[in-house]
């Protein structure tokens, strides 16, 4: 299964795939955590992206297609990936597409979370995550068992630094430019799927699971 996650800031992308990693044992590919973990490092990538990521910008195509290009064809081959906040542009699209050309595992389908400006606002503001493994929680939607304690690895739970409110506005808005030329690349070639992202993480992944096994991309051995 090789599925491309789309959707603004706070749609829900990372839960939903965390959910597909964990049931369905897919790689989660997540762009954002790996420019993350580049900023942490403090390597050359990771101080050119931690300036955009700061500003709520994008990171420049090159980097971040570099970046990811040989994990998500290495995973291609085995029981495939998800990936979260890549592509970005219709650049990194294209990009995708023809790395995975080369490698004949081509994306299968790219699904869609329409959501609501209130609702975005609203899961951002709540949103905490591990420090150490990257597990994604919310206050109230989604709170760990321990106050400020990882359920998965025990690891510190805070907010993200871009989960401020003139980032998330400035990062909404540049996602409003983007989204647009990446839905229209997975449309014309018959790709795209489009869920209701206001719904809970579980009636999502319930739903795309149901539309999955409908359609037949599950593949056997990655039923939930
Ligand atoms: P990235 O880390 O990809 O952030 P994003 O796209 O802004 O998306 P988010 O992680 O904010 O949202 P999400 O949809 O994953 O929501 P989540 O599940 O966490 O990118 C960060 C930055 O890196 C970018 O601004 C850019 O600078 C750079 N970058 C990354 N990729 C790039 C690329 N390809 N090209 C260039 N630059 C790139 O949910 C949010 C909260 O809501 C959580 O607390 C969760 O518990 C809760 N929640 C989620 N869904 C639900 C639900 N259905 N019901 C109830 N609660 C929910």
């Amino acid at each position: 299964m090789r599925v491309v996650l789309l959707g603004p800031p706070g749609a829900g992308k990372g839960s939903v795939a965390q959910l597909l990693r964990d049931r369905l044992g897919v790689l989660h590919i997540a762009s954002g955590d790996l420019l993350r973990e580049a900023v942490k490092a403090n390597t050359p990538l990771g101080i050119e992206a931690g300036r955009a990521m700061a500003r709520g910008e994008l990171v420049p195509d090159a980097l971040v297609t570099a970046m990811i290009r040989d994990r998500v064809v290495q995973a291609g081959h085995g029981r495939g990936f998800v990936l979260d906040g890549f592509p970005r542009t219709a650049a990194q699209a294209v990009a995708l597409d023809e790395a995975l050309a080369a490698a004949q595992a081509p994306v299968d389908r790219a699904v869609y979370f329409k959501t609501s400006p209130a609702m975005i606002v609203k899961r951002l503001a709540g949103r905490r995550v591990c420090a150490a493994c990257g597990q994604n929680y919310h206050a109230t939607n989604r709170p760990p068992r321990r106050d400020g304690v990882c359920d998965r690895c025990g690891g510190a739970l805070a907010p993200r630094a871009d989960d401020q409110p003139e980032t998330i506005a400035r990062r909404l808005a540049v996602d409003e430019a983007q989204t647009a030329p990446v839905l229209a690349h997975y449309e014309r070639r018959g790709l795209l799927h489009t869920m209701d992202g206001d719904q809970s993480v579980e009636a999502v992944f319930d739903q795309m699971v149901a539309a999955f096994r409908r359609q037949g991309w599950l593949q056997q051995g990655t039923e939930p």
